[in-house]
């Protein structure tokens, strides 16, 4: 696939119009279609603004800036995409308004075209089978903003023609992104792994153990760059409740996922973090932010609890096979920007040491949540190396 592919995305919301920007700086025409009228026009128009202040602080030249914007041509209705080498859709999160689309493009496209999706949460499988020829549906999961964060997760489907991963793979790289192939199962990797950063982090002030300020500086002292409740706040609480449930509904009610009414009552309040004003935190103006207490030891017994979630997690991603060693540490360091892949964070104290803390955790509460990974069990029976 080189740049005289054309690729056409579909949806100019927040993940389309960043995905159409990756794929122009690229090289390619670019079209963009959306089923609303004004859609693609308003993310064109925010792009020309985003590429001006590029320009003004010197990242790129006018001429790319110009460039690349005009690569991008709006589409107004779905026929004109039957140009296309690759389409990536980035619509609405709904399996029955993508497999109306997919099966639309089939109707318009060539017979070599590549069908992406950028879903975060549904099953590429069930999003392919809508095809005639679901072997050449692929996920293609880009991270917001979709320009700067560079990783890709590219995900197969069951019936996904088997070199079209590696296609993807190599494409991604030339884009100049970062990318891991992963299973089809749900969260792929980066929306499974860091689960636990927020669900145990609100288990711990469900617990009383700590304030939401404590939490948020315990994990920041030990590398993150944002704390869990700060995060959170940033996500949206209504998308990050969203993704939680939808990761524990797709791995049949497993208690290691279990969302919170903590976060559930935060949305039904309408407190959803810095764009309502309001959610762990207050973000009204002359707002100081509450200090968390000073106590190192309690910080580290909280980070504690939390890494040793979240290296669970990536040790039963690799047990289960979702991805490679490499692919999980690299998911997490370039898709939520982790200060350390967490294998290679496993691996500093030992796989010994963190199945000791999930052990304590489990014998405590008698709670399957905290049910080692039998990876976990084996590692630290051999001593052999996570990553
Ligand atoms: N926002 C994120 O952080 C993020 C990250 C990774 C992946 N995703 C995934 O990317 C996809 C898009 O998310 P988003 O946040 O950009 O959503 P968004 O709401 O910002 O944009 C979706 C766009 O799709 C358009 N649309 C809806 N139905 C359509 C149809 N049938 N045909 C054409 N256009 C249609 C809408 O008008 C809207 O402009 C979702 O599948 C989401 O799960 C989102």
């Amino acid at each position: 696939m080189d740049k005289t592919m054309k690729v056409a995305v579909i949806g100019a919301g927040t993940m389309g119009i960043g995905i159409a920007q990756v794929a122009a700086h690229a090289g390619h025409s670019v079209l963009l279609f959306d089923s609303r009228k004004d859609a693609v026009q308003k993310a064109l128009d925010g792009l020309r603004r985003t590429m001006d202040r590029l320009v003004e602080k010197g990242k790129f030249t006018t001429e790319q800036a110009n460039g690349l914007v005009e690569r991008i041509t709006p589409a107004s209705d779905l026929e004109q995409l039957h140009v296309a080498g690759l389409v990536i859709e980035a619509i609405i999160e709904d399996l029955g308004i993508k497999k109306k689309l997919f099966s639309d493009l089939e109707k318009i496209i060539a017979s070599d075209t590549v069908l992406a999706t950028n879903t975060s949460s549904l099953s590429v499988t069930a999003i392919a089978a809508a095809c005639q020829h679901p072997e050449r549906v692929v996920g293609l999961h880009f991270f917001n903003p979709a320009p700067i964060l560079p990783l890709v997760e590219v995900v197969p489907g069951l019936v996904t023609a088997p070199e079209l991963p590696t296609r993807m793979v190599d494409l991604m790289a030339a884009w100049g992104k970062v990318p891991v192939q992963c299973k089809d199962t749900p969260g792929f990797i980066v929306n499974r792994v860091a689960r636990p950063f927020y669900g145990e982090s609100i288990r711990i002030f469900e617990e009383g153990i700590a304030d939401m300020p404590t939490i948020d500086a315990a994990l920041k002292s030990v590398g993150f760059k944002m704390g869990p409740f700060e995060l959170m706040d940033l996500i949206g609480n209504d998308i990050n409740f969203t993704v939680t449930r939808t990761v524990w509904e797709a791995f049949f009610y497993d208690p290691r996922y279990k969302p919170s009414f903590t976060q559930q009552r935060q949305v039904e309040s309408g407190r959803l973090g810095r764009k309502s004003g309001r959610g762990y935190y207050s973000y009204a103006d002359g707002t100081t932010p509450p200090s968390p207490t000073a106590d190192p030891q309690l910080s580290a017994e909280i980070a504690e609890r939390v890494l040793a979630m979240l290296i669970n997690e990536a040790v039963d991603a690799l047990f289960w096979n979702v991805a490679s060693a490499k692919d999980i540490d690299l998911a997490m360091t370039k898709g939520v920007n982790y200060p350390k892949g967490l294998l290679a964070w496993a691996n500093e104290k030992g796989a010994s040491h963190w199945l000791s803390v999930l052990e304590h955790l489990q014998l405590l509460t008698g709670e399957d949540r905290y049910r080692p990974s039998p990876l976990l069990r084996r590692a630290a029976e051999t001593n052999f190396a996570l990553a």
